[in-house]
């Protein structure tokens, strides 16, 4: 390292501060965490059957217990106020509140209800999430996402869902990351309902983009005052090499799949033309009728943003394995894009969390200012990050005291400097003028992850499933003494967690 360099990386020594306005929250989602499934008149959603298909879930994991949190949320909460978090993302469950997708459950509604009332009562805002990938199982039956009118039933949904909460809860997502509802659900078969067919997965990303656009156009005429967004899980499609046309194109198809398919039609009111052009090529289109493109482009107040790394996009093999997100279970899943033929990802040597993925804060940077510039800012709808966070495989420790109380600890490191950086990241992007207003760590507490079950652990909070004893990690306590100090340690050698007695 150059004496040059040593001067302009000099350390900084104070915490970085957060502007006043800046949220620090929490997410999670219903299926996740809640348990419950059989309770209240719930029916099945697409992830309890699909849980039941075998191998489709690692370790046969389901959500039918998880956390817990249907009858545990009172304590959920004061977890959260405990931690100081100022505004928590949850889901509702469509199951739940309509259990045949057409016909409002009463008793689910009250669930939602009491979790919202326990929320304002410690002065935390609800954020809620319509839609975190739980279609009740009549509505699959009846075609899922690909079938037109499950965009027409999600409005109805949202409009029941208003009817209880509107008065309560301000800010609304229709949808959390639509691409993977689409392309994970019905093309990789990664995900629930497990569907494998390139066509499929695009009649349903246009019809969840359509029920984003109805179920906004009907909020925005209950709640005037709403804030109304959606969430998109996006990448940072980088070209392994930059002057080489194959792999620039490449990136582009990425971007294309994974950004623009959702953010052009919902700020701009079409589809990219290079993207159509990629899926014509192969067969495939996007079932757009009149009036969908408009009805899409409903104005939004807000874009919630997913980050967890980016990407090294190629043409070639790499020499290595190339990366995959994939969770490796026993039943044989599909590329999740529908023009990725002929893309490889490659490793870029950085570090990597337990799902394989890179830690890439630096991209978060240069995606809220892409973002913001293309998108955000001249349409007036301000930046969240609504997710971000890390999986590790922590350790717990238990100290015994000599009154005979154990008392277990999870020094998770790792997931505290991941929290560090990504926040930095953040405040970067700050400096540089976007307009961004918050930051919510995936994951509260440790919960189902999915096609990976309870295997991977996001958690500021460990959850013993055995006993349900939830236990706050170094990173949940550094997350608390940062919402306190309302500042961003300056390096991981200050970010030291504040000690268990602290209460901010
Ligand atoms: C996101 C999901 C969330 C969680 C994290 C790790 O894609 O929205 O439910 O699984 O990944």
């Amino acid at each position: 390292m150059t004496s040059a360099h040593c001067v302009s990386a000099a350390p900084r020594l104070s915490p970085r501060s957060i502007p006043a306005d800046f949220l620090l929250g929490v997410a999670t989602a219903a299926y996740q965490i809640e348990g419950a499934t059989r309770r209240d008149g719930r029916a099945d959603s697409i992830w309890d059957a699909f849980c039941r298909v075998p191998g489709a879930v690692i370790g046969g994991d389901s959500g039918e217990h998880a956390c817990e949190h249907y009858d545990r949320y009172r304590d959920d909460v004061q977890l959260m106020s405990e931690l100081g978090v100022q505004v928590y993302r949850f889901s509702t469950s469509w199951a739940r509140v309509q259990p045949d997708g057409r016909t409002a459950n009463a008793l689910g509604l009250d669930f939602y209800s009491r979790l919202v009332d326990e929320l304002l009562a410690a002065n935390i805002t609800p954020w809620l999430t319509l839609y975190h990938w739980d279609l009740p199982q009549a509505l699959q039956e009846a075609g899922g996402w690909p079938a037109r009118d499950t965009a027409l039933r999600f409005a109805d949904y949202a409009a029941n869902v208003q009817a209880v909460l509107g008065d309560r809860v301000i800010n609304w997502t229709t949808l959390n990351e639509p691409w993977c509802s689409a392309f994970l659900g019905y093309l990789s078969g990664e995900h629930a309902p497990g569907i494998q067919n390139p066509q499929a997965s695009l009649d349903a990303a246009h019809h969840l983009l359509l029920g984003h656009g109805l179920a906004t156009q009907r909020l925005r005429e209950l709640g005037p005052e709403l804030s109304i967004g959606i969430t998109l899980n996006m990448t940072v499609a980088d070209p392994v090499d930059p002057t080489d046309a194959a792999d620039v194109d490449a990136a582009r198809r990425i971007d294309a799949q994974h950004n623009r398919l959702f953010l052009d039609p919902i700020f701009r009111g079409e589809y990219p033309a290079d993207l159509l052009a990629d899926l014509d090529a192969r067969g495939l289109n996007l079932p757009v009728l009149d009036g969908d493109l408009a009805t899409i482009a409903n104005p939004i107040d807000a874009l919630g943003i997913n980050y967890y790394h980016g990407d090294a996009i190629s043409a070639q093999q790499p020499a290595d394995a190339p990366l995959t997100s994939a969770a490796p279970s026993q039943r044989p899943t599909l590329s999740p894009f529908p023009a990725g033929d002929g893309i490889f990802t490659h490793s870029r040597g950085l570090p990597v969390t337990a799902m394989g993925w890179e830690v890439q804060p630096e991209g978060l940077t240069r995606l809220l200012k892409r973002i913001d510039d293309e998108y955000a800012r001249p349409t007036g709808v301000t930046l969240y990050v609504t997710e971000n966070g890390a999986a590790y495989t922590d350790t717990v420790t238990s100290t015994v005291a000599a009154d005979g109380t154990v008392t277990a600890s999870v020094d998770d490191t790792d997931r505290a400097e991941f929290l560090r950086l990504h926040l930095d990241a953040i405040l970067d992007a700050v400096d540089a003028g976007v307009n961004v207003k918050g930051y919510f760590y995936w994951s509260l507490m440790d919960n189902f992850e999915w096609a990976w079950g309870y295997d991977k652990r996001f958690g500021l909070v460990r959850v013993d499933y055995d006993t349900q004893v939830r236990t706050v990690k170094a990173s949940g306590r550094l997350y608390q003494s940062i919402i306190d100090g309302r500042g961003v340690p300056a390096d991981s050698a200050m970010s030291q967690p504040v000690s268990p007695e602290h209460r901010g």
